[in-house]
């Protein structure tokens, strides 16, 4: 287990998402940060589908309506709150989440394992 800092600080509205990269024992590994409803998720930026990025724009995983994490591949919608994948190819299927800490000093921090 590792801990990387991630950003000094998180400054997203809500629906807006925010793409990492950190370089991990299994090499250069994508990620994002999401805020909605006011709460802040973040998830390996792999699709269960494919396992292939889920977004083809910088910081995009919204869909249009704004209600769900959308892979741009094969349209496969995800629960913000959860990663559960409620339409498409991997119904049934998750996002990994990932554990995020929030310093005193507004730092952002990762644990990835
Ligand atoms: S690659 Fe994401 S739904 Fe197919």
């Amino acid at each position: 287990m590792t801990r990387y800092l991630l950003t000094d600080k998180l400054d997203l509205a809500d629906n807006e998402a925010k793409e990492f990269s950190i370089e991990t024992a299994q090499g250069e590994t994508s990620l994002f940060v999401l805020r909605h409803q006011g709460e802040i998720y973040a998830y390996q930026n792999k699709c269960p589908h494919l396992g292939i990025p889920l977004n083809w724009q910088p910081d995009e995983f919204m869909s249009m309506d704004s209600e769900h994490i959308q892979c741009s591949t094969h349209g496969a919608l995800f629960k913000p709150e959860n990663g559960h994948c409620i339409i498409g190819p991997c119904s049934g299927q998750k996002l990994t989440s990932l554990a995020l800490e929030y310093a005193a000093d507004n730092k952002v921090w990762l644990t990835f394992t």
